[in-house]
């Protein structure tokens, strides 16, 4: 379903992504784990050309993401899913839950906010999907914030994507609402066959929600596998030491940090 190679991006001389190689198969959820600054927001903004890369090479459902010439159809295909909730307070979920639609209906029925009977009840389904059936008519600002970004993933849903790029998702919610959260999501896009690319800089919601681990670190691979493979040392790969220039010059290596990604065991 997603396709990476050898993936760059650089802002001014900031070189942000250094060749970065990424798939993701149909239905499969995939964390993208790293420190802040690693990239991953620049990563995931690239497969929806909210970023445009600069060099290599990036798929989507078959669509070239660099050279796209659609960008309206691939972000009619990959919805996302941001930090902060992004929901319009004032308007009730399932409101919020429609504008998801807004892309697939015409642009006089979008600016009309007219919405077919068949819209109206994916977007309950949709809201069923997140445990918020009943809250369909509450208005979004009268709900918790992990209410808040389930309404959120229910507006993905109901765009019906391929893909779901979801930034952070839980960043702001405490732990418990935070699995919860990611259980919702998780469970949607197993059920509905999305494939999920999802940021997270914490180790133990990756263990606990990953298909497989993408370990970036300084816009590099570091680690990608299953979570039951992720060793302490690829943790620690992950997470550098605080920045000493000796550490940061040997992370600008390549030839130091791949070969040790050979499964140590550890
Ligand atoms: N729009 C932008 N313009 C300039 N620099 C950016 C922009 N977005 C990100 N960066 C830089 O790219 C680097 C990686 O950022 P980001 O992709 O947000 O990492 P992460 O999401 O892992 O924290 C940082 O050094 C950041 O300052
Ligand atoms: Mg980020």
């Amino acid at each position: 379903m997603i396709r990476i190679r050898a993936l760059t991006k650089q802002y001014g001389d900031n070189t942000v992504l250094r060749g970065v190689d990424l798939d993701a198969a149909p239905g499969e959820f995939v964390v993208v784990l790293g420190e802040s600054g690693a990239g991953k927001s620049t990563l995931l903004r690239c497969v929806n050309r909210l970023a445009v890369a600069d060099g290599g090479e990036l798929e989507v459902d078959g669509m070239d993401a660099v050279h796209c010439a659609d960008t309206r159809a691939l972000r009619q295909r990959v919805a996302m899913i941001f930090q902060h909730h992004n929901v319009v307070p004032r308007l009730s979920a399932l409101k919020n839950v429609l504008t998801g639609r807004l892309g697939a209906v015409s642009t006089l029925a979008s600016v009309l906010h007219f919405f077919s009977r068949e819209d109206i009840a994916l977007a309950h389904e949709c809201l069923g999907r997140v445990g918020l059936a009943h809250k369909a008519h509450a208005r979004t600002d009268s709900l918790s914030g992990g209410q808040m970004q389930r309404v959120g993933i229910a507006r993905a849903l109901a765009q019906r994507p391929r893909v779901i790029l979801a930034d952070e998702p839980v960043a702001s919610l405490d732990p418990q609402t935070s699995r919860k959260v990611l259980q919702y999501l998780h469970d949607a896009s197993r059920a509905l066959g999305i494939t999920v690319l999802c940021n997270l800089h914490q180790v133990d919601y990756a263990r606990e929600f990953a298909d497989r681990i993408v370990g970036l670190a300084q816009g590099r691979v570091v680690f990608d596998g299953p979570p039951q493979e992720m060793g302490q040392a690829d943790i620690d790969r992950i997470y550098m030491a605080p920045p000493s220039p000796e550490r940061a010059e040997a992370a600008l290596q390549p030839a130091l940090a791949l070969p040790s990604m050979a499964r140590t065991g550890a």
